[in-house]
């Protein structure tokens, strides 16, 4: 079983030609409201997986809380540990242009947590093969549940998106550290090669359609990506990491593991929203056997 705890938000989506500059006024093309939050976002990729995956989070209480949960249940996450909070969902204000995307998030409800508050999980964590975490929630919360996890011997994924300093407490209790190159950068000052020579079999750089770094202790590992023409890269790195739980539940090496979600990530890219490419575990079997 995997088990997500992050964020849940609605982004708000503008598809434009290109991002505007600063003071400037474009006429886009498209906007969508779709289910999104970088925890939600991995929570579906690994129930499209066909893995029994539980989020633990929180919604607002207005319409998008209600939808928000609405979609996860549709997707086969299991919301029984996702709370309604006062106040607003957690949005995203997304702008797509040249298949690229920049973000702003409003956290809202997912920075409402009690003191402590985590503590009614416990058993829950303690059941999970892998507990996934990102930045979108308080960062004592995102420590106090690696340190859960970590006392129980469940696995943790901490993906440090958005970048923000990294504790050195937390890097020692994550069992991977999933950044992509930028915010490799922001977090350790390094380039990707440098960085995940310190911290071997850990850290996983993502790279895009380059693919995936790590170091094995002995030498580099880069796990190729598949080139693809991407309409939108939105969650493309938390397929990556839903993906990469899944691998590492069923108990796959790192390297195998890191293909895995290689061809996921470049699956998803492939159709506009967070969510609405993550593939079925079919069509991952698929790509990989394109390398064969
Ligand atoms: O990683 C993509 C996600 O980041 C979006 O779905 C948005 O909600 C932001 O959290
Ligand atoms: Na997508």
């Amino acid at each position: 079983m995997i088990t997500v705890a992050g964020s849940i938000n609605m982004d708000l989506v503008v598809t434009t030609d290109r991002t505007p500059n600063k003071g400037e006024t474009l006429l886009g093309k498209d906007f969508q409201t779709n289910p999104g939050g970088k925890g939600a976002n991995q929570a579906v990729a690994a129930a499209r997986l066909g893995n029994t995956t539980k989020m633990i989070g929180h919604v607002g209480k207005d319409a998008f809380g209600v939808s928000l949960i609405e979609n996860l249940t549709q997707q086969n996450v299991g919301t029984e540990y996702v709370k309604t909070k006062d106040g607003s969902s957690g949005i995203a204000t997304i702008t797509v242009a040249e298949g690229d995307n920049s973000i702003i998030v409003i956290p809202g409800a997912n920075f409402s947590w009690e003191a402590e508050e985590w503590k009614q999980y416990t058993t829950i964590i303690q059941k999970s093969d892998v507990l996934v975490l990102q930045f979108e929630i308080p960062l004592d919360v995102v420590e106090a549940f690696a340190d859960m996890a970590n006392k129980v011997g469940t696995t943790v994924i901490l993906n440090p998106a958005p970048a923000q300093a990294l504790p050195a407490g937390l890097i020692a209790l994550a069992d991977y550290l999933t950044p992509n190159e930028t915010e490799c950068k922001e977090l350790f000052g390094m380039e990707a090669e440098e960085a995940v020579a310190q911290f071997p079999n850990k850290l996983i750089v993502t790279e895009g359609e380059k693919g995936a770094l790590y170091h094995d202790g002995t030498s580099l590992v880069r796990i190729p990506g598949f080139p693809v023409k991407a309409v939108d890269t939105t969650g493309a790195g938390d397929t990556f990491n839903g993906a990469l739980a899944s691998a590492i539940a069923e108990g796959l090496a790192l390297k195998e593991a890191v293909s895995f979600a290689n061809a996921a990530a470049s699956l998803s890219v492939q159709h506009y929203g967070a969510q609405k490419g993550m593939p079925l575990r079919k069509a991952v079997l698929e790509r990989l056997g394109e390398l064969e």
